[in-house]
């Protein structure tokens, strides 16, 4: 079915455009029955298909049982993968279901960034760097919207705590929102064109997110040329008037109880025609993409499930393999505790899904183990004496034991934040318990953000960070235990030591209505590398089950310009005796820039699989952006002329190579002097100091001493003192203020 928009527009009735501004109800858009348009119908992952059976019906919609699905690995497992390919193919699959059960939008991916390990949404979200979130989100954007169905970017912007969600307003610098939290949702409205935004619930710098103009007007649209559909989150829409005039689209859900003041806005002139045309073109838009790309598709289940499998198992982190215990031998009497390897967790909240399958691990273990013991071992949070006991008694009569521990939905999820960064207390105390009578135990983790083991951690031989795996969960771990494949997940969030390490600890995140930003720039892995902070476990760790070596960098060019690419490659080789994939990951360095930069960040990565022996050569490009930060004088990304080192590593904190390049920028990054400044800021400026050296040396008769004292006293000087004060400071040596003036302002002849 092909609308006319235009013609649409003119046919449409004033009441029946502001009825286009809200939904039809809680999941459609609003039909036009009297001209033949029909609703859409749009509903979550972001890792699989959630679909009420009720939400099909028109009417009222309540998130009744829930339509089966195939259940992916969590938004932080899969940036975890670090792999785009499989995160396409993962969003393939997905959007064949929402085909399936006709559903046009799919409210996806969440890449809100992870200023916190205790925002309990995390699991939804992809990492805490940026340049990973828009990578996988552009992925993952690509993946759905090739099959024809729409994305929505979320939650525009700064929604990086559920507590006080609705209403919590996050104060940042410039820097800081464009830096960190917008940059990845500007590459994936650049690289990937998702149909939709969605407007977050909180505050950003004192105005609701759903009507701040410069977000969703002056950025979204005006900079990054955003040509889709800017969506509320459910209920985010505090004034109607405002979100319209400020560029939301639709109000979600509906049907809005505000269109009186709609009309009344459009009566009195606050609200214009051409606003309302606009927001009204920007739904039938979207309706019309909709409606051109349904397709009827049969869902192929099977497929489905084996994408999620190795899903599973190439997001699977192995963060310790001590004495190399893993790959398991196959005779080795194993015993499982732990409830959760019972069942397979998910994140708490509207991502919840009903897998149409289930693979918990113990299943499949025990169909490798037939007469294995499996002793629950917990039951809810708090330790349980008697469950402990029993799981020891089976520890101390294996040879390896596995405990699967984790967070559970007390403890993270939607709508509210974890309360500290532990696993639950019974799980901890099970590990310990156990660890007393076994030396051979495994600890697999459950959670969808890096959680404490500093409790454990030396008790044991080896820990998995399965995130939350998917319903395909049990066959990969049991392919990963027995080096079937090899483990190759990295984590997309750093491990701290503690909670008190964190830089939003002191930060006061949890229970306010105002949250000040004031770590800036320095989140994850760009505080705790540019603090020297120890770790548990840095961003882009995984062990696996082979050694790799990187050799040979390359890089295209050693000086660079703007509009310039670079080209890095090296050798990597796998000198180990398995087949397994690694992740190169290239980070930039800037030797010394005006304003302060985090010691590293990510701009680059490939992964490669390599069997024993083998050695493939592989490269990445930097474009100038790799190098640019967001300068405030000039409100802009730019890049600052000076040396950069291009680090490769296995990891944040293991790199391998470097390599260092100049970049010659036009771009005018120096902060312009003024009078208040020293005269020392005049000499080091490389666009005023020849001019500033000759003054100087006009004043003092002939070349200077930089260690003089009289030097040092004037250095300090305001270059306005300077000029007011310099035949005090030097008498007989006349200044010509205006001469001087002249020559520092570059107006000398
Ligand atoms: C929520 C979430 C959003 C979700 C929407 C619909 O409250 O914040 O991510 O897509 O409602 O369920």
């Amino acid at each position: 079915m092909n609308i006319n928009i235009n013609k649409t527009i003119n046919e449409l009735t004033l009441d029946e455009k502001v009825s286009l501004l809200s939904g039809g109800s809680a999941w459609y858009t609003q039909p036009i029955e009297r001209l033949g348009i029909p609703h859409v119908l749009m509903t979550d992952g972001p890792t699989g298909l959630r679909l009420s059976k009720n939400q099909v019906s028109v009417g009222e919609e309540t998130l009744g049982n829930i339509e089966k699905s195939t259940s992916f690995p969590c938004s932080s497992a899969m940036a975890s993968t670090f792999n785009q390919e499989l995160m396409e193919e993962v969003g393939r699959e997905i959007a064949l279901q929402f085909q399936e059960h006709g559903v046009s939008l799919l409210l996806a991916p969440g890449i809100n960034g992870k200023r916190t390990p205790l925002c309990g949404r995390n699991f939804e979200y992809m990492s805490e760097d940026p340049y990973l979130s828009g990578k996988m989100a552009v992925a993952y954007i690509k993946g759905v919207q090739g099959e024809g169905v729409g994305t929505t970017l979320k939650h525009y912007v700064a929604n990086n705590q559920e507590n006080k969600r609705f209403t919590v307003n996050a104060v940042m610098d410039e820097r800081t929102l464009r830096e960190i939290y917008l940059a990845p949702f500007e590459m994936a409205v650049k690289e990937a064109a998702p149909w939709s935004v969605m407007g977050a619930y909180n505050r950003v710098n004192g105005t609701y997110c759903c009507e701040n103009n410069k977000l969703m007007l002056d950025i979204l649209r005006d900079e990054w040329g955003f040509d889709g559909m800017v969506v509320s989150d459910w209920t985010a829409i505090t004034d109607k008037v405002g979100s319209v005039k400020n560029g939301c689209d639709l109000e979600m859900p509906g049907p809005s109880m505000r269109d009186q003041e709609v009309l009344d806005a459009l009566e009195t002139g606050v609200l214009s025609m051409a606003d309302l045309n606009d927001r009204v073109r920007r739904v039938l838009q979207f309706v019309q993409r909709a409606l051109m790309n349904k397709k009827e598709v049969k869902v192929d289940y099977a497929r489905a499930h084996e994408v999620s499998r190795r899903a599973a198992e190439e997001s699977t982190v192995l963060l310790k393999n001590q004495d190399d215990i893993l790959p398991l031998n196959s005779n080795l009497k194993i015993v499982v505790l732990g409830e959760q390897a019972a069942d397979v967790m998910q994140g708490g909240g509207c991502a919840k899904l009903d897998p149409e399958r289930l693979s918990p691990p113990l299943d499949e273990l025990r169909k490798r183990n037939p007469d294995l013991v499996y002793a629950p071992g917990y039951t809810g949070d708090a330790p349980d004496e008697k469950l402990i006991n029993e799981a020891k008694v089976a520890a101390a009569d294996a040879d390896v034991a596995l405990v699967f521990v984790g967070t559970t939905y007390s403890i993270e999820s939607e709508g509210f934040d974890r309360a500290h960064m532990r696993v639950a207390d019974s799980h901890l105390a099970l590990i310990r318990e156990v660890a007393k009578v076994n030396k051979n135990v495994i600890v697999m983790i459950s959670s969808g953000s890096a959680v404490e083991v500093h409790q454990f951690d030396k008790d044991v031989k080896a820990i998995f960070q399965l995130w939350y795996p998917g319903q395909a969960a049990g066959e990969a771990l049991v392919r990963l235990l027995y080096g079937e494949v090899s483990p190759s997940g990295k984590l997309s969030e750093t491990y701290p030591v503690h909670l008190e390490n964190t830089p939003v600890f002191d930060n006061g995140h949890v229970n306010v209505e105002e949250v000040e930003y004031k770590e800036g720039l320095f989140v994850g892995y760009r505080y705790y590398g540019t603090k020297k902070i120890p770790v548990q476990y840095p961003f882009g760790h995984g062990l696996t089950y082979t050694t790799f070596e990187y050799s040979g960098l390359k890089l295209s060019q050693r000086d660079l310009k703007n509009g310039d690419q670079l080209e890095v490659s090296l050798n990597v080789t796998n000198t180990g005796g398995v087949k397994a994939k690694e992740t190169v990951q290239i980070y930039v360095h800037d030797v010394r820039s005006q304003y302060p930069r985090p010691e590293q960040e990510l701009k680059g990565f490939a992964k490669v699989e390599l069997k024993p022996g083998e050695t493939k050569r592989i490269s990445a490009t930097l474009d100038e952006r790799a190098f640019a930060y967001y300068v405030p004088h000039l409100s802009k990304f730019a890049v600052e002329t000076g040396e950069f080192e291009i680090r490769v590593g296995a990891d944040s904190r293991d790199i391998r190579l470097t390599e260092l390049v100049r970049f010659e920028s036009q771009d005018g990054v120096t902060i312009p002097l003024t009078d208040r400044d020293s005269v020392l800021d005049w000499l080091q400026n490389p666009e005023t100091s020849d001019r500033m050296k000759t003054v100087m040396n006009d004043k003092f008769g002939g070349p200077y001493r930089t260690d003089s004292s009289i030097f040092c006293i004037m250095s300090g000087l305001t270059i306005r003192k300077f000029f007011d004060q310099s035949s005090l400071l030097c008498p007989g040596h006349n200044v010509d203020v205006k001469k001087t003036e002249a020559y520092l302002t570059g107006n000398s002849e």
